[in-house]
């Protein structure tokens, strides 16, 4: 039997004027320039970094240990290589600072990025296998603005757009002593209940425990609730940061939430970390998270270290986010002329006029197929043209062409040289929007 390709599980397509926002392409060039604007306003720079990534730096730099190494990667060898379809943009960052020594351009790197990445996860409603990560990263400064400037300009994209109802939590984790001992004071203080465990978290206990932390079964939570709290066993210099943060986000109107359970699924964060949430999106509430990685470029074979800060968000939930707070989003584009033509000649004709319009400025569609002038009219009502300029045979062969308004109805012939100029004269009065 014979079957059409679909896309694979976690995967969607993005179609021009498509029902649903996360769908539509002309929705998500909107939100992409929204977020450029404000990266812009806060004088980050672009950069793009391959999609392919050798497994090595992304095994090195976010951890092995880690669920996103351990188990959602996609990767593969080739020859002696093996790579992998990068999970995340802060590891591709840091390893392009470092090849291009960026370090020696005076000043911090400030770099902001969006593209596709890729996490072998189940995929359900906010988690695919193939999403979009937008995000911000300031190289080389260890002061807590920077930490403050990475959370302002993460807050300040939610809030241009339209998301309302996000939830900011914040934490510090320490330098890279603080998170080994609380991790031991956690294990031991968990195994006393072991059998109380669901199984998965009992698999976590001996692996991984901080990530008991995130579980959302209920009498873990409570069990939780006795359990060591990562801020008794943070050094005091990452405690003087995290209150120096604290008091940069007040002056900044900032609002937030203290979590001692935060603590991030990606092994490079020491002291800051953060993620927003929003209620309303599903069980995937997570838009954005982030933190300070000071360690993450000698982990990826810096002589140096770099200190470092940065966030990322993923722009389907956005997309979720913006659906929950009701903003609306540009659906097709319209056109401001459609030419139809009917006969050989006008079809001639008609296609130098096509290029003409275009030259002039104004988008303009045609069908070449040779259909009835209802079919072509009604073509031109799907892509909702401003003016359809008609050809005719008998209206050619005395120069003329038949302008209709679409709005109005209005209908005037014109001689067939003045139509380009006719045209753009009410492009530039506004007539055409
Ligand atoms: P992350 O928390 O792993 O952090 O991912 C950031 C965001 O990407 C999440 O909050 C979520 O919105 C989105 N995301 C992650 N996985 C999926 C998925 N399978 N489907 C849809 N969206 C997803 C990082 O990646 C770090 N690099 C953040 C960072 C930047 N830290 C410092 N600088």
């Amino acid at each position: 039997m014979a079957s059409t390709f679909k896309t694979i599980e976690g995967t969607f397509d993005v179609l021009p004027g498509a029902a649903v926002a996360v769908h539509r392409v002309e929705a998500w060039q909107e939100v992409e320039r929204g977020i450029r604007a404000v990266m812009h306003r806060f004088a980050f720079e672009e950069i793009r970094t391959p999609i392919l990534e050798p497994t090595a730096l992304i095994a090195r730099g976010i951890g092995q240990l880690t669920d996103i190494v351990s188990k959602e990667m996609f990767s593969f060898e080739r020859g002696r290589t093996s790579y992998v379809l990068r999970p995340e943009m802060t590891a591709p960052v840091v390893r392009a600072y470092l090849q291009h020594h960026l370090s020696q351009r005076p000043g911090a790197a400030r770099l902001c990025y969006l593209g596709p990445c890729f996490r072998a996860e189940r995929p359900q409603r906010g988690r695919y296998r193939q999403f979009h990560q937008f995000g911000a990263e300031i190289l080389g400064v260890t002061d807590s603005r920077a930490d403050a400037e990475i959370i302002l300009v993460m807050m300040a994209i939610y809030e241009e757009l339209g998301v309302t109802g996000t939830d900011l939590r914040i934490n510090t984790l320490g330098d890279e002593h603080s998170r080994p001992r609380y991790r031991q004071a956690l294990q031991a203080y968990l195994e006393q209940f072991k059998g109380d465990l669901s199984p998965i978290s009992q698999e976590r206990l001996a692996r991984n425990p901080l990530r008991i932390l995130d579980t959302k079964v209920a009498n873990e939570r409570e069990l939780l609730q006795g359990a060591p709290k990562l801020p008794d066993y943070v050094d005091k210099h990452s405690r003087a940061h995290y209150e120096a943060l604290k008091g940069w986000l007040d002056d900044a109107n900032v609002r937030y939430t203290e979590d001692p359970f935060l603590v991030r699924g990606l092994d490079y964060y020491t002291r800051t970390a953060f993620e927003l949430e929003h209620a309303k999106i599903g069980a995937q509430s997570a838009l954005a998270g982030g933190g300070r990685y000071d360690l993450l470029a000698s982990a990826i074979g810096s002589r140096h270290p770099v200190p470092a800060v940065g966030f990322a968000a993923g722009l389907e939930r956005l997309f979720l986010a913006l659906d929950a707070a009701g903003v609306t989003l540009p659906g097709r584009q319209p056109v401001d002329v459609w030419v139809v033509a009917m006969g050989p000649d006008a079809e001639r004709q008609a296609f130098s006029l096509v290029q003409a319009c275009r030259r002039a400025g104004l988008r303009t569609g045609s069908d070449w197929s040779g259909r009835s002038l209802k079919a072509q009219m009604r073509l031109a009502n799907r892509a909702a043209a401003s003016y359809v300029v008609i050809l005719g045979e008998r209206e050619l062969s005395s120069g003329q062409v038949q302008i209709r308004q679409m709005r109005t109805g209005m209908q005037t012939a014109a001689p067939m040289n003045t139509i380009v100029t006719y045209l753009q004269s009410q492009q530039n009065a506004s007539a055409i929007t």
